[in-house]
């Protein structure tokens, strides 16, 4: 690929598209955000997750001001987040506005929430903060309840397409570490 730059510091002159490759060079796993409103369970595929504090835990999302999701989100004042494994590229596409006939009954409950089922991690919180920002609202949420499942490997996203770890280096860090302070 031929290399892009924008140097401008008008961020006006920034071209979304620029823009867009650029983030994309950010590797990410894939989450399923899910939430319920009058036992309605609604999810959609998002690569915009980070863990922000471990106490109080909280984590963030990212959503888009136009997803069907986020008033949902509002109203209910909970949510919760599916982090996706090696082989769901098919939920990944069916909760991004492709839904398949054949992907059967994806989710089970935690904690009052919808959580895919063999996700490698899943978190269910209630709404901490709602930050507006720009075209997307940040949700942060207190996590009240999560399970992981150790042997799942991740689904990758990168420059917009689904991956697959194929290398991991040994762990570079004593397991104490995290314990004495240092955050992540
Ligand atoms: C890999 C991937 C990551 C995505 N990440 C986000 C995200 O972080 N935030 C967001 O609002 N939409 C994200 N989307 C787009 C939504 O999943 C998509 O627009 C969805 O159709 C919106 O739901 P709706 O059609 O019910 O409104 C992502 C899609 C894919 C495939």
């Amino acid at each position: 690929m031929t290399a892009q730059r924008q140097t401008k510091s008008d961020p006006g002159t920034i071209d979304s598209m620029t823009f867009r490759n650029a983030c994309g060079a950010f590797a990410t796993g894939v989450t399923v955000i899910t939430t319920r409103m009058d036992d309605h369970d609604h999810g959609m595929t998002a690569n915009a997750f980070m863990s922000i504090s471990l106490d109080p835990p909280l984590i963030a999302v990212s959503i888009a001001k136009t997803a069907r999701i986020l008033p949902l989100m509002q109203a209910a004042q909970r949510f919760a987040v599916s982090v996706l494994a090696a082989g769901h590229e098919d939920l990944a596409m069916h909760f991004a506005g492709r839904p398949r006939d054949d992907i059967g009954d994806p989710l089970r409950d935690l904690d009052g929430l919808p959580v895919v089922r063999t996700a490698s991690a899943v978190f269910a919180a209630n709404v901490d903060q709602t930050v507006d920002a720009g075209d997307h609202v940040i949700i942060v949420g207190r996590v009240s309840a999560l399970e992981t499942d150790p042997d799942r490997r991740p689904l990758t996203f990168h420059k917009g397409c689904f991956g697959r770890l194929n290398e991991e280096t040994p762990p570079m860090l004593e397991p104490g570490w995290l314990l004495e302070g240092n955050h992540w």
